[in-house]
């Protein structure tokens, strides 16, 4: 018995990154999965990674700023799979400047992608997440990507940092709110330290632009040093997190925040 069998996700960011490879760790614990994004071709050619002729995996368009892209990826994916247990609030953006740097527009754009997006994923994948919780011993289950930014101040990052401590309380909220209703539907988030990925590699350039230097390398061992487990994190490290908060395993957590940071907010 695997953890997810029988289970059914939708992960949004999922093209690359994080995203990507909780698609292929929930196929793997037995889920089918159905990732949105933005990046179609990436999309496509993740899917086809994952699941090869298998239908385990689908790539529905979405930009989560569009409410019309949620509810058309989402009742897709209950069209093909049948219904929908877990939902992966993935897809985010980092913006990298102080606040006298950032513009008002980068400010909107980091809102839209960050908050918005999380809330219209919420709101639109609830009906589907609640009708399937009837028959499910633990519920179903949200798990949204916040960062150790949306615990903890972030000296180079006020607005990213300002983004994610959202998504933590309104991670805390929606459980709260969905458990007064009696929906079923726990919520959790992750909080990841720094993951090598894309977005793990832009927070290393911006750093190094923002201390004046050229030098990345030199940024990415300063950032190494601040996780105290001696290495930065992979992308199956936060992974791993997201399908255990997924499963029943975690049925007695909702409201609750998974730190997988190396020790970094430990300091
Ligand atoms: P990434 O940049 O590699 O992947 C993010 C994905 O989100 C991309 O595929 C991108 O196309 C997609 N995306 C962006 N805007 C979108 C939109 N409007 N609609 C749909 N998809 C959109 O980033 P990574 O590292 O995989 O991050 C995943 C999540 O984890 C994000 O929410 C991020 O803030 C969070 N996180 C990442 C950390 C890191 O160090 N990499 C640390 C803490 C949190």
């Amino acid at each position: 018995m695997n953890s997810l069998d029988g289970k059914v996700a939708f992960i949004s960011g999922a093209a690359r990154g994080i995203g990507a490879t909780t698609a292929r760790l929930m196929v793997e614990a037995g889920a089918r999965v159905a990732i949105g994004d933005v990046l179609d071709e990436r999309g496509r050619q993740t899917v086809q990674g994952i699941a090869g002729e298998s239908e385990t995996v689908i790539y529905q368009h979405l930009d989560v700023t569009r409410e019309e892209d949620w509810s058309s990826a989402i009742a897709a994916t209950v069209a093909r799979f049948g219904g929908l247990d877990i939902l992966v609030n993935n897809a985010g953006l980092f913006l990298g400047k102080g606040i006298e740097e950032a513009s008002l527009d980068e400010w909107h754009r980091l809102c839209a992608v960050n908050l918005t997006g999380v809330f219209l994923g919420t709101k639109l994948a609830l009906p589907a997440l609640r009708e399937r919780a009837r028959q499910s011993p633990h519920g179903s289950a949200i798990v949204n990507l916040a960062s150790v930014a949306g615990l903890v101040g972030s000296q180079l990052d006020p607005l990213y940092s300002m983004t994610k401590g959202g998504v933590t309380l309104f991670t805390k909220s929606t459980a709260l709110e969905f458990a007064r209703k009696g929906y079923r539907v726990r919520v959790n988030s992750i909080h990841p330290g720094l993951i090598q990925t894309d977005m793990g590699e832009q927070t290393f350039i911006s750093r190094a632009r923002n201390l004046g230097s050229n030098d990345v390398e030199a940024v990415r061992h300063q950032a190494m040093s601040r996780h105290p487990i001696g290495r930065l994190g992979v992308p199956e490290d936060i992974a791993k997190g997201i399908v255990f908060l997924a499963s029943d395993d975690a049925g007695f957590m909702t409201g609750a925040g998974l730190v997988i940071d190396g020790g970094s907010t430990a300091q």
